[in-house]
């Protein structure tokens, strides 16, 4: 197995797994469009591509394409795909009449150009990863010890704050490993941009450091709504987790000015706040999958 790509993710995912790796070289030409280039050495191999995000959705997946493809054309035997964040699994059904559903128009033109699929932590609310890849196996990895880990070795007296339904899951899976409270709040979503929260029960912060955890920090409106809910109740210190760091527009001045101290996310889309590193997630996943 070669692993391909050009991320440090990818690098670091080749090292643990002790794979040869291979750099895609990347650029684009004077009006936008991409150039992939492939080093020699993927004809008649099995190739492992490991691609975290750096750009908007749809610059991310038109290289993925590109690169699968191309991988499959060279003469791969085999193309496994790693995509730690899988765009487009928020669209996963048709909210309004006409409108496409985009994260199966994204998993079937994957299905033509990969044999496997890894991804961490999907945001698949209504479907499980098998249902949006029904022709080539795929599996869902998980950062959660990940950032369990992280919390434990940082504070020494955490309370998880999970901000709406879909956060429990994943806030008290974590709680869990740490051995801590978690807190679960009702989340209302007025508009697509505006949140309120609630907190259902009383709980004393004083001296907790009060960590919010989600799967996505897209606009941190859920956060920051989460945030100023926590200060207005006197926790002293507010950290923010996201797995997926998304952060989009003014998201991290907002998380900010509502009172959070830090915002951490991983890897899986490269941002000045990626402090957990996903390469282990994807080395043990795939090493226990693949083996
Ligand atoms: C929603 O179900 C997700 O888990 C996140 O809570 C959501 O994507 C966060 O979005 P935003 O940062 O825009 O509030």
């Amino acid at each position: 197995m070669i692993v391909v790509g050009h991320s440090r993710v990818a690098r670091q995912v080749a090292a643990n797994l002790n794979f040869p790796f291979l750099e895609i070289e990347r650029a684009e030409f004077p009006d936008g469009e991409l150039d992939i280039r492939f080093p020699e050495g993927i004809a008649g191999n099995d190739i492992l591509l490991v691609q975290t995000i750096h750009g908007n959705p749809n610059d991310y997946l038109i290289e993925l394409f590109f690169m699968a493809y191309t991988a499959k054309d060279l003469g791969a035997k085999s193309v496994k795909v790693v995509i730690p964040y899988l765009v487009y699994s928020r669209q996963d059904t048709r909210f309004r009449s006409g409108e496409s559903i985009s994260s199966s128009i994204v998993s079937q033109l994957l299905e033509e150009c990969v044999d496997e699929v890894f991804t961490i932590d999907p945001h698949l609310h209504r479907n499980n990863i098998s249902h949006i890849f029904k022709k080539v196996p795929a599996h869902e990895l998980t950062a959660i010890p990940a950032i369990a880990d992280y919390i434990k070795k940082r504070w020494n007296s955490p309370i998880i704050v999970c901000p709406d339904k879909g956060a429990v899951a994943i806030g008290g899976k974590i709680a869990e490993l740490i051995g801590c409270k978690a807190v679960y709040l009702e989340k209302i979503r007025t508009t697509p941009e505006k949140v309120e929260v609630k907190l259902n029960e009383e709980v004393d912060f004083n001296g907790r450091q009060v960590i919010i955890v989600d799967d996505i920090i897209s606009t941190g409106n859920t956060m920051a709504e989460t945030a100023k809910m926590l200060k207005d109740k006197k926790a002293p210190f507010v950290y923010c987790i996201g797995i997926h760091g998304l952060l989009i527009g003014n998201c991290l001045d907002k998380l900010l000015a509502a009172g959070v101290d830090e915002v951490i996310t991983t890897d899986t889309i490269r941002r000045g706040t990626s402090k957990i590193d996903i390469s282990g997630v994807i080395s043990d996943g795939v090493r226990g999958i693949l083996k």
